[in-house]
């Protein structure tokens, strides 16, 4: 049986060539924060006990980011460097034994079949650390590999402390290692400050096993892409550009047509069905579920929307938290929020919008709408300019319209309000009372014509 793996998860820094008021592995790439798209890795090899992120710098927030994952964490109170980070786990990971990885929580594009082939290279090649390596045409930045003449790793330098002929070194520190964890937590506490800053440096730890005799391993890997460390917003965004393409890519080959991917922005928590067209500019976030044969316009915004088999979403429209049902037609400039719910084959048209209400199955709503607050049946049609009057000012009100009814155009709909079974109402009116079933209201004054009146108007009479 093999040993178990515990990883170890850093990400109490704060992060300050970020500029930023917030915590850098809280800022999103791909949809998700940093230090999520390292956990979820993590996870796929150890189990959540077994995964302990270290906080510090909004604790509170990282940890909230996380809920849900059932891993562990330890807080740095202060950030004395990435050596006492690790230590700050001791308590929560040693109990374990086995191997120890440890991963950065600013290397986002980490994957999960990364973390194996270090392990399973660490095993073959009997050392007591491997650290995951790659040579860069511009490792600016990075912590560089000195290795000695059997290519075992003898020591990183980092930028700030390397000479000049270190510099020239290209093969980089990932920050992510495997370690014998019984030997690391005996030789942890041996690290010491660094000169220069004061903090524990993670990476001393390599000299310190070899002067113990210990052999340490490199395991270079190819897509050096994988490594990214975070460090500014330049690479947030490349890291973010990445990671949607690595998506775009996963659904492409699934079975989606995506025009012009590199135009698209998908997030990693989404999910899109066989022979669904994606047009160019789209963005599709969130937790959004889209059906097969569906067809999502260039510019549309679907933010957590769950979109059925063969539903249209026209360019151009914004669709968060709502449904859409099977070959229903959104758009083109439609808007649902809070919940709206357009049901099957029912046409929701530009520029109308939805907020946490009901469009029955086959209902119309074709141009020009705001209806809020309301559960509409079906075979609705909603004429063009028809306003739900839902807030008065102190509370929001409901409206019901019920099946087979007609709202003439520019009606406003003063709720509470009720429509009943295939009613009619009159285009322009003001509805403020109840309509029973089978009635046609009109709430307008009477036309009024005053035959030659434009005539005597003109010639002063
Ligand atoms: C680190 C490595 C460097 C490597 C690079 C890879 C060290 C000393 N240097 O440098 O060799 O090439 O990563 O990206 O390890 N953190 C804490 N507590 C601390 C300090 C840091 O939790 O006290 C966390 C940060 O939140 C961050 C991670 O550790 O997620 C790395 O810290 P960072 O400051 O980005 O290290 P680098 O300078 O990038
Ligand atoms: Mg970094």
């Amino acid at each position: 049986m093999a040993e178990t793996i515990s990883i170890a998860v850093l990400a109490a820094g704060l992060g300050t060539r970020m500029k930023s008021k917030k915590a850098k592995v809280l800022h999103k790439a791909g949809g998700l924060t940093l230090v999520e798209h390292v956990v979820d890795a993590a996870l796929q090899l150890a189990r959540p006990e077994q995964v302990a992120v270290v906080v510090g710098h909004q604790a509170e927030e990282v940890t909230a980011a996380l809920e849900g994952r059932g891993v562990r964490f330890a807080t740095q109170t202060e950030q004395k460097g990435t050596g006492h980070a690790l230590s700050c786990c001791e308590e929560l990971l040693a109990p374990a034994g086995g191997l120890l990885m440890v991963a950065y929580g600013d290397c986002p594009l980490l994957r999960a079949e990364t973390l194996e082939r270090l392990a399973e290279s660490h095993r073959v090649q009997g050392a007591a650390c491997t650290v995951i390596t790659t040579v860069l045409d511009d490792p600016t930045g990075y912590g560089r590999i000195l290795k000695n003449a059997t290519f075992d790793v003898t020591g990183i330098v980092e930028q700030k402390a390397a000479t000049p002929e270190q510099l020239l070194v290209r093969e980089i520190n990932s920050g992510i290692y495997c370690f014998e964890a019984p030997l690391l937590w005996r030789h942890l506490g041996d690290i010491r400050p660094n000169p220069a800053s004061g903090e524990l440096y993670l990476t001393d730890m390599v000299e310190i096993l070899v002067a113990h005799g210990h052999r340490v391993a490199a395991f270079p890997i190819e897509d050096a892409s994988e490594l990214l460390g975070i460090n500014t917003r330049v690479e947030l965004a490349v890291a973010d550009r990445l990671l949607r393409e690595r998506t775009a890519r996963r659904h492409m080959l699934a079975g989606v047509t995506i025009e012009k991917p590199e135009t698209v922005s998908i997030d990693s928590g989404t999910a899109i069905g066989r022979d669904t067209i994606v047009e160019a500019f789209a963005r599709i976030l969130g937790a959004t579920v889209i059906g097969e044969d569906c067809r999502i316009g260039s510019g549309s915004i679907l933010t957590n929307a769950t979109i059925e088999d063969g539903a249209v979403v026209e360019p151009f429209s914004l669709i968060a938290d709502s449904r859409v049902g099977a070959g229903a037609k959104v758009g083109p400039f439609g808007r649902l929020r809070m919940q709206a719910h357009v049901h099957e084959n029912a046409v929701v048209g530009n520029f109308v919008e939805l907020k946490k209400t009901a469009l029955g199955a086959g209902s119309k709503a074709q141009h020009l709408a705001y209806l809020g607050d309301a559960t509409i049946g079906e075979e609705v049609n909603i004429g063009a300019g028809t306003i739900t009057c839902n807030y008065d000012g102190v509370k929001k009100h409901e409206t019901r319209i019920d099946a087979h009814s007609f709202v003439g155009s520019n009606s406003t709909l003063v709720a509470p309000i009720e429509i009943g079974e295939g009613s009619y109402i009159a285009a322009g009116s003001v509805i403020t009372d109840p309509v029973p079933e089978d009635t046609l209201a009109l709430g307008r004054a009477r036309q009024v014509e005053k035959k030659g009146w434009p005539s005597r108007r003109k010639s002063g009479k």
